[in-house]
């Protein structure tokens, strides 16, 4: 283990009929809950990480000066050594981010593609007037082929895309590593260069979403050719520097609670960022940020390459799969870096998609151990072709073996009584059906 606890946290478990009135009370959806009442918190990876005491003591050296800041200086050099870009613009967050970037690249009419655009990057592309389009690699739908990077981008689906709208309104080619929206999927250096080559064929810019870079970067040493040995840390800078532009939440391999960039290389690029950063984030050397944030994420993104850390941190997210697995549970091999998915149509064979398989899990799973995860399924994105996916996605530093323990024994306790397990319906939902799992309501129906 690679860490010991400095500070703790008390979490409980609520007991049973608390439980129950607590999920009936937020709809039945688990964003609705007050977060004391969750024993264990698998709803993201997104900035809920525990802060290293380095990172603690860096928060009081924060400079707030608004321009020019020393903090900022910091920020820029570690964002220099870990990634190799030395212009950046801190945002507020990863979204922060994408609507500073893509509102610079991305207009009417013009067509993004990526190997899967997370929902925020959809949600950005799309108010541009722009068109999101995903080119994953067939075998990302693929919940068991043993393949090493099925979070590739596919070059034949995008060349086909060029073909049908041609080149010129094609503006940006995205590479999202790990890849979040297929179960978390590394991609491989190779497929990175074969994107640089692709964008420069067609004149795009070059962008990677690096939320989890350092993940992925482990992944290419453990299963890339010519890789074996290499470091995390060398990985990373060989594969960001393949791009021309990095958008960046820094709540996941940040290793901060919030914060985000953009990092550009071409100086005429830099400029309409930090324009646009001006209007939506705040002036270029804070961003959307406090000094003392900047100087977290500064010793936050040294941390995030250092070797025993990440290996650390994918086993554990492996180590709960194979918990998860041992219960009975149908999970996405092999394991992404960040998160468990389970494969909730195979889980409840009799609940079908319009009653929510996923979501049934979600609430099982609240229901036995107070757990709390999330759905990416039919009731997460209506109307979409995607398979029944639940999400276990594991907080950095945070939790311990016994409560990846608790996890798998609320899964078996769940699968003791799979035939009585009920689907949902929608009973209230926002008037934007992407944002649909946010804030509806579901009540049980039998199925
Ligand atoms: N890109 C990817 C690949 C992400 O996973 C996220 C966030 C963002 C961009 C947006 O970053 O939240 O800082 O604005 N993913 C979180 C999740 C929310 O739970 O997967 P943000």
């Amino acid at each position: 283990m690679r860490y010991r606890t400095k500070v703790a946290a008390t979490v409980r478990l609520p007991d049973r009929d608390e439980r129950e009135t607590a999920l009936e009370a937020a709809g039945y959806n688990v964003f609705a809950l007050d977060a004391d009442d969750v024993y264990v918190d698998l709803l993201t990876d997104s900035g809920t990480g525990a802060m290293s005491d380095e990172q603690w003591a860096a928060l009081l050296r924060g400079d707030e000066a608004y321009a020019g800041s020393s903090s900022f200086r910091r920020f820029e050099e570690a964002v220099a050594d870990v990634t190799g870009f030395e212009r950046v613009v801190p945002t507020h967050q990863g979204r922060g981010a994408e609507n500073v970037l893509y509102g610079v690249l991305a207009d009417e009419g013009d067509v993004v593609l990526n190997n899967t655009h997370f929902d925020t990057t959809r949600a950005h592309v799309a108010n541009q007037g722009a068109d999101p389009v995903d080119v994953p690699v067939p075998v990302a739908r693929d919940p068991d082929a043993d393949e090493p990077f099925k979070g590739n981008l596919s070059l034949d689906r995008a060349r086909s895309v060029v073909d049908d709208v041609g080149a010129d309104r094609i503006p940006a080619v995205v590479l999202t590593i790990t890849n979040n929206s297929a179960a978390g999927q590394p991609v491989s250096v190779e497929n990175a260069r074969e994107v640089r080559a692709f964008a420069d064929e067609i004149d795009a810019a070059f962008v990677i979403d690096a939320c989890r870079f350092a993940e992925n970067a482990h992944f290419v040493v453990e299963r890339e050719d010519g890789y074996e040995g290499a470091s995390v840390a060398e990985v990373a800078r060989e594969q960001l520097g393949l791009a021309d532009a990095l958008v960046m939440s820094g709540k996941k391999d940040g290793l901060v609670n919030a914060g985000g960039f953009v990092a550009v290389r071409d100086p005429d690029l830099f400029e309409r960022v930090k324009q646009r950063a001006i209007l939506y984030e705040g002036f270029p050397t804070y961003g959307g940020m406090a000094g003392r944030d900047l100087e977290a994420m500064a010793v936050g993104l040294r941390e995030a390459v250092e070797d025993a850390y990440v290996r650390t941190r994918v086993e554990q997210v492996r180590e709960l799969a194979d918990l998860l697995e041992d219960a009975g549970l149908p999970v996405y091999r092999p394991v992404g870096g960040h998160a468990v998915y389970v494969d909730a149509a195979a889980t409840f064979p009799s609940i079908d998609a319009e009653r929510f398989p996923g979501q049934a899990l979600v609430c099982e799973l609240y229901r036995e151990g107070g757990v709390r995860a999330v759905e990416l399924g039919s009731f997460a994105f209506p109307e979409t072709d995607r398979p029944e996916l639940v999400r276990l996605a594991l907080p950095r530093r945070t939790y311990h073996r016994e409560h990846l323990r608790h996890v798998a024994d609320a899964a078996a306790d769940v699968l003791d009584r799979r035939e009585s397990v009920p689907g949902y319906r929608v009973v209230s939902e926002p008037s934007r059906p992407e944002l649909r799992h946010f804030s509806a309501a579901l009540e049980p129906v039998d199925v």
